[in-house]
């Protein structure tokens, strides 16, 4: 379709706003007894409740209208068929065919991406099973009680966010740590509690040239070398590699055998259905890690054949989009009612701002609308206790999105209905609001809106077509905000800056700055 037909539906959309702009959700739901089942999909694994939002089946029209103007089928088609849509990087983008279970050919530049996927997936089960049985052990024949997981973005965010989730699943008797920041109070905390003869440290990094991670692999290895008095062999024991660069990791000193690699095509942060992942899968072990790829490849399936109006990823978008461009909210909160996913909003917070938080469309021209949200959020009940009230009574309105599980990963039956009692609540309290003629303070304007996701239980095969409603959620947006949501040159300049500040403060004498880095640097590194 023409940009002139997208620019028309936008107007149609923004004039449909100034329509409903006055209209109440309460007196929705007052005219509509079906409300819910109109604005709801049910797939089975995840129920996405969609209708205690400011939306008629006008708006729902206006939006699908919107989708089939950006071309969605096509480039959705082009996502999984490996075309080059990372444009700015000339990548493919194929995290799916890293849960791609049924195995079926995907292929990119004449070759079959399977063959590699399901090697490394060979690979990591052998290695989870041979530390769980002792058959890997350490370099004095210890066996392994502790898994390092040291690298930072997507390369720790997923797996720390899957291993917290599904604790209920864990199999290994392993403990695990997470060793992110440059900060070296994290990697010291490690080394302080831990026996260097029991533990693994896995080196997760795609580009295997992160200053962060690089400097914490370096302490570490240095921790190990030490302990064993200088002998360099016992690296091979106890670190291994999740990365695409071979070069660096054997430079490094861990034997290309002990490298679980991963190729270009995988942005970081939808790298944790890579080998990324190996730590996850040493935690649940690798029967569960393939559930947890099998539940992101029904999600994909559903993505990918779902007609738009019954597609969870698609409608959380349009919805998602309606608030961001037409009702100028800059933000929206998740909150899942359900303490395994207190990482959650961490993961999505990369996934999603990273992905859109872009000022340049894909053709080069500065975006005339509105792009990525701010995404932040805690679980529920907690952040009811903290930033909800501004949810409620402030006079933003943010858009809000809840998780929950019908059944509790414990035996505390009466809690976990407190739980959702409280989920359910906030939603209508949310929606409502409350008339106080007699006391303003407690005045609330309600018609705020909230999405509910709800799974039966938070299971590896649930979290794991959870992370890619989300993931393909932020494909829409990002596909009809027309950027290019694969590539992240946002995050390049900060770090030359800091390797050149990190050079002078080596030298002790400050190069040319502004006026206030050059005074901050002074105190900083106490030059003056
Ligand atoms: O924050 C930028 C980023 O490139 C992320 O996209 C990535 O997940 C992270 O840094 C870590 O990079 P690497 O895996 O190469 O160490």
């Amino acid at each position: 379709m023409s940009k002139k037909a997208k620019a028309e539906i936008w107007d149609k959309l923004a004039a449909h706003q100034k329509k409903l702009k006055n209209t109440h959700m309460r007196d929705m739901f007052a005219e509509d007894p079906v409300r819910f089942r109109k604005f709801s999909i049910d797939t089975g694994a995840v129920l996405l409740a969609y209708s205690k939002n400011i939306i008629t089946e006008k708006t729902r029209t206006l939006l699908l209208d919107l989708l089939a103007a950006s071309d969605f089928e096509k480039m959705r088609a082009a996502m999984f068929s490996g075309a080059r849509i990372n444009v700015t990087e000339d990548r493919a983008v194929l995290h799916t065919a890293l849960r791609n279970v049924a195995e079926t050919p995907v292929m990119l530049d004449g070759k079959d991406v399977m063959d590699d996927v399901k090697s490394v997936w060979e690979k990591m089960q052998n290695f989870s099973e041979a530390v769980e049985s002792g058959a890997w052990a350490g370099f004095s024949g210890e066996k392994i009680t502790d898994i390092v997981h040291i690298g930072i973005g997507g390369s720790a965010l997923g797996a720390d966010m899957a291993i917290d989730a599904l604790k209920n699943f864990h199999v290994a008797k392993l403990s695990c740590h997470f060793v992110t920041n440059v900060d070296a109070i994290e990697i010291c905390d490690v080394m302080r509690r831990l026996n260097p003869e029991t533990t693994l440290f896995l080196i997760a990094s795609k580009s295997f040239t992160t200053q962060e991670t690089m400097a914490n692999a370096q302490a570490a290895r240095d921790w190990i070398v030490k302990h064993y008095e200088g002998d360099t062999a016992a690296v091979t024991r106890h670190f291994v590699a999740l990365s695409t660069n071979k070069k660096a990791v054997t430079a490094f000193g861990i034997d290309a055998e002990n490298m679980f690699p991963f190729r270009d095509w995988v942005g970081g942060r939808f790298s944790m259905w890579s080998a990324i992942g190996l730590s996850v899968c040493l935690m649940i072990g690798f029967k569960n890690f393939k559930l947890l790829l099998e539940g992101a490849y029904d999600a994909d399936r559903h993505f990918e054949k779902a007609p738009p109006e019954e597609n969870i990823p698609v409608m959380l978008a349009l919805v998602g989009l309606w608030y961001r461009n037409f009702w100028d909210a800059p933000c929206y909160s998740v909150a899942p009612y359900a303490s395994r996913l207190k990482k959650f909003p961490l993961w999505l917070q990369q996934v999603d701002m990273e992905s859109n938080g872009k000022y340049v469309d894909i053709h080069g021209k500065t975006c005339k609308n509105a792009t990525g949200p701010i995404v932040f959020g805690y679980p529920g009940t907690d952040a009811q206790h903290s930033y909800f009230q501004l949810m409620h009574q402030g006079t933003d309105m943010i858009p809000a999105d809840f998780i929950g599980a019908v059944k509790s990963d414990h035996t505390v039956d009466s809690q976990h209905r407190m739980l959702l009692a409280n989920m359910l609540a906030q939603a209508e309290a949310l929606m409502t609001g409350q008339d106080s003629p007699d006391e303003p303070a407690r005045f609330f304007p309600g018609n705020r809106p909230t999405n509910t996701l709800l799974v039966d239980a938070l299971t590896p095969y649930t979290l794991g077509w959870l992370m890619a409603v989300y993931e393909h959620k932020i494909f829409v947006q990002g596909m009809i905000w027309e950027i290019n949501s694969f590539d992240q040159f946002g995050v390049e300049l900060g770090k030359v800056l800091a390797d050149k500040i990190l050079a002078e403060a080596e030298k002790g004498k400050a190069g040319k700055h502004d006026n206030s880095t050059t005074e901050l640097f002074a105190r900083c590194f106490k030059t003056s």
